[in-house]
């Protein structure tokens, strides 16, 4: 039977088979944040891991909240921001099930987190979840596996643009749907999808 999802990245942090924690802020988020102007009080990490762009974006003057399913990554997040002397809040929290209570949001943000829903009906539901965190009209970026790489060995979760566009299109209007790459240490680095997305209303 296949584990939860809790149980597999528990089980990855716990053996250090986390090939996505470089230990640096991605550059597609810093990317985004500059080009799009994207600012703002409040900014939801979801599926924060060890806090690298929580971090920055702390840094950038945002008010963070860091979310994780699994409390060792949520530890070392706690731990990287308190060295980088960086408030952020990192709650042990799967709000895709239970919503914050302290909403709306200005900014989300998740990197590798929404590609981990593996069918329609997941993908509806995350997306339902961060418009219910997010105000009307403001962003929601997401760095997404792409699915038009044929990669042997492993990689991370992949959509395809259509699985995209059909579980986001109904709450967010989408201004930015680009292939691009996760910053990486692999080599060569996987492809990813950069969604950038307007909550509607
Ligand atoms: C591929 S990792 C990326 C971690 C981090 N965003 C980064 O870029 O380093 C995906 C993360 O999402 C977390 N996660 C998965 N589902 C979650 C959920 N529903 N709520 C919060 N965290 C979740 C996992 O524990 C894991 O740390």
């Amino acid at each position: 039977m296949k584990k939860d999802i809790k149980t597999r990245f528990e089980e990855r942090y716990a053996t250090g088979n986390t090939p996505w924690d470089t230990g640096r802020a991605d550059s597609n988020l810093k990317k985004i944040i500059e080009e799009h102007k994207i600012t703002g009080k409040r900014a939801l990490d979801i599926g924060c891991g060890t806090g690298d762009n929580a971090i920055f974006l702390a840094q950038s003057g945002f008010q963070v909240t860091g979310t994780e399913i699994v409390d060792l990554a949520r530890q070392k997040a706690c731990s990287k921001a308190s060295k980088a002397g960086v408030e952020c809040e990192f709650l042990l929290k799967n709000i895709i099930e239970n919503p914050l209570d302290e909403v709306p949001f200005d900014f989300v943000f998740d990197r590798g987190c929404f590609h981990a829903s593996d069918s329609g009906e997941l993908r509806e539901k995350f997306v339902k979840a961060v418009a219910a965190h997010l105000k009307a009209g403001s962003f929601w970026l997401s760095l997404i596996g792409n699915a038009d790489e044929k990669r042997e060995g492993n990689g991370p979760p992949q959509l395809t643009a259509s699985e995209i566009v059909t579980a986001v299109e109904p709450l967010f209007e989408i201004i930015l749907l680009k292939s691009g790459h996760f910053d990486s240490d692999m080599e060569p680095p996987p492809r990813s999808w950069i969604l950038l997305a307007r909550k509607r209303g």
